[in-house]
């Protein structure tokens, strides 16, 4: 191979290799964090869906005191859901994929409001009260 081509294929190359690398952490625009738990309520900052002067559509937010993560999805500045991340199949653990949520184990889906939109599951996600106290939200831990 000439070197003049050899240069030309590698340029090729690197340009098609960064350019998946954006397209993949565009994909990944998705928030993990911790959370505090304070009077029964976890307590997450409105700030933390902000992402580069806007807001995420989502967030994942953890503690340790909580078996699985918790899926908080941003429709307005006012209107919020909080998703248990738990199928109501078996159990498993799901996965956030925008404003969808996707079982790994048998393929259940469900929606940012926590329906079934594909089984085996047949009940809707555990869903938790939500309070608006700026600078936070209020995520109501307790038991109904
Ligand atoms: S445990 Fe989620 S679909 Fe079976």
């Amino acid at each position: 191979m000439e070197r003049n081509e050899f240069i030309k294929t590698c340029g090729y190359a690197c340009i098609g290799a960064s350019s998946i690398g954006m397209l993949l952490q565009s994909c990944v625009s998705n928030k993990s964090i911790t959370a505090n738990i304070e009077n029964e309520n976890l307590v997450v900052p409105i700030s933390d869906f902000l992402k580069d002067e806007a807001y995420l559509k989502y967030i994942i937010v953890r503690n340790n005191n909580l078996r699985f993560p918790i899926y908080v999805f941003r429709f307005s500045e006012n209107e919020y859901t909080a998703l248990y991340l738990q199928c109501t199949h078996q159990g498993n653990e799901l996965n956030a994929y925008g404003d969808k949520l996707v079982c790994p184990a048998h393929g259940s889906e469900f929606n940012n409001k926590g329906m079934v939109t594909n089984g085996p599951a047949t009940d809707p996600l555990r869903s938790f009260p939500i309070q608006i106290s700026n600078p936070n939200i209020l995520i109501s831990l307790k038991k109904a």
